[in-house]
Parts: structure tokens; C-alpha cells; sequence
């Protein structure tokens, strides 16, 4: 039976670690570290993220302020506040919550943010960066993966990855982290032939595809460690991840569950993000 990876304890300790290093940064410096979030449009899943931001931010100790912009907002008025941010020296994290409504362009607001005050890691300039192995900010999802693994004591160097997934939020930055770390890393998704062959290779396996169950017990290797991404909403209303948690976890040496896996890291990881950039300022 797999031990169980509690993203929810971990990311607890984290959280603790960033508190002291905060009140620490505040006691020497005066400046407090800023976050400041905007969300447009009534997206019911974007604003309990948004809202569990804020309330990680102030948990931290961090100064945070949200921005609700109503759903007609035009792309001019998104642009000026972005930057009217980069500007503010009150704020040292800028995070423009998606998806954003069709009429907006995703990237146009992206590529306005400052890359320094960039606590994503969108901005072409930080994937280039995340690509050459200088990891100012780290993407929170794949950062808060690798936080789980190091905790866990899970050795990565020379061992077989696999991801499923190759979204530039989670999968291709994934495949970079792992490969920094001296992983042997394959990339899997949906033209993959011969998928299950491949993910029976995999030492650690990461699946984030958005598929609810997908992973199950035939595709897995026996004591592989296996971290599941997906959030999936079931016909019954209960979150689920990309892996048939029941299945897999008998055979697999560690796993995460969702809830209280992957998912408490990746805000973690901002709130990182976060100081690190308030340090830098
Ligand atoms: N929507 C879903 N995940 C994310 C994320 O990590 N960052 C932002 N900005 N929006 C998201």
C-alpha cells in the first residue's frame, strides 16, 4: 500500500517557513510583501481560488488586495491597471486569474506584466528562464510537485518520468523541473500511441491531463510514485483527480489524493513566489 502524500501538512510547514522568513523580511526592511489579484467576470471556480489567495496571503502576513473587475471589462482597462501595478511599489506579485472572458486576449495582459513582479511565471521571459535552469519564479503548480517529491524523500536523479499533460501552467514546465533535476523525463498526451506502455516505465509518474479517473491500475508500474494534478468535478459534485486514486494506490510506494494533494501546494508556492519577488523589489 502506497504512503500517502499529505499536501496539506506540507504545505502547512511550508506555509510556516514563509510566515517567519516574512516577519523576518519585515522586521529588516519595513516593506511588506504585496500581492495583488485580479479576477474578471463571475467564473465561480476562478473566484473561491482568488478568495483562498487572499486568505493565504494574510495567514503569511502579506499585504494583498484583489480586483473584481465586472465581465464587460474592456481590454484597455484591464491593460491600464496592469499597468498602473507594475508601477505600485506597494505590490510585488501581479497575478491576473484565468481563464479570462472570451473577449479579452490572455496574452496581450500576460506579456504587460512587469517578469518581475511575474509570481506565475507566464511571461515569456520567465519560461525562457525556467528553460535555461534560473529559477527566479518557479510555475506554482510544477513548483509545489517538486516541493512535494523533496519532502517525501523521493530521489529523482537517473529515475524514469513521466507526465501526462503538456500545457504551458503545468505539464511542459513540469517536464523542465524534473529534467533539472536530473530526471529521465518523457513527455506524454493525447497523440501519444502506446500510452499505458510508456507510463509503465515511469518511476514517478505525474498526470495532469483534466480527465477524471484516467490513469488506473494497469498503466502503473508496482512501487512507482504517483502525483496526481487533476481536479475534476464528478455528476455528484465530488472533486476527483486524473488517477483512480482506489485502483492505483495499492500498488504504487506513494501517491496523492485529491483533495489533499497537488492542489494546497500550488498557492503555497505563490505566497513564495510572492516574497521572493518583495526581496528583489
Ligand atoms: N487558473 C487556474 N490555475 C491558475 C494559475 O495557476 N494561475 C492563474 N493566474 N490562473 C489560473
Amino acid at each position: 500500500m502506497a504512503i500517502r502524500i499529505d499536501g496539506k501538512a506540507i504545505s502547512a510547514q511550508i506555509r510556516e517557513e514563509i510566515k517567519a522568513e516574512c516577519a523576518a523580511f519585515v522586521a529588516e526592511t519595513g516593506i511588506l510583501p504585496g500581492l495583488a489579484v485580479i479576477i474578471v467576470g463571475e467564473n465561480p471556480a476562478s473566484q473561491v481560488y482568488v478568495r483562498n489567495k487572499k486568505k493565504a496571503c494574510e495567514e503569511v502576513g502579506f499585504h494583498s488586495v484583489v480586483y473584481e473587475l465586472p465581465e464587460g471589462t474592456e481590454q484597455g482597462e484591464l491593460n491600464a491597471l496592469v499597468d498602473r501595478l507594475n508601477t505600485d511599489p506597494t505590490i510585488h506579485g501581479i497575478l491576473v486569474q484565468l481563464p479570462l472572458p472570451k473577449h479579452l486576449d490572455e496574452t496581450e495582459v500576460l506579456l504587460r506584466i512587469d517578469p518581475n513582479k511575474d509570481v506565475d511565471a507566464f511571461h515569456p521571459y520567465n519560461v525562457g528562464n525556467i528553460m535555461i535552469g534560473d529559477y527566479r519564479f518557479l510555475p506554482c503548480t510544477p513548483a509545489g510537485v517538486m516541493a512535494l517529491l523533496e519532502r517525501t524523500g523521493v530521489e529523482i536523479a537517473g529515475k524514469n518520468c513521466v507526465v501526462i499533460g503538456r500545457s504551458n501552467i503545468v505539464g511542459k514546465p513540469m517536464a523542465m523541473l524534473l529534467l533539472h533535476a536530473n530526471g529521465t523525463v518523457t513527455v506524454c498526451h493525447s497523440r501519444t500511441k502506446n500510452l499505458a506502455e510508456i507510463t509503465r516505465q515511469a518511476d514517478i509518474l505525474v498526470v495532469a491531463i483534466g480527465r477524471a479517473d484516467f490513469v488506473t491500475a494497469d498503466m502503473v508500474k508496482p512501487g512507482a510514485v504517483v502525483i496526481d494534478v487533476g481536479m475534476n468535478r464528478r455528476a455528484d459534485g465530488k472533486l476527483t483527480g486524473d488517477v483512480d486514486f482506489a485502483s492505483v494506490e495499492p500498488i504504487a510506494s506513494a501517491i496523492t489524493p485529491v483533495p489533499g494533494g497537488v492542489g494546497p501546494m500550488t498557492i503555497t508556492m505563490l505566497l513564495k513566489n510572492t516574497l521572493t519577488a518583495a526581496k528583489k523589489a
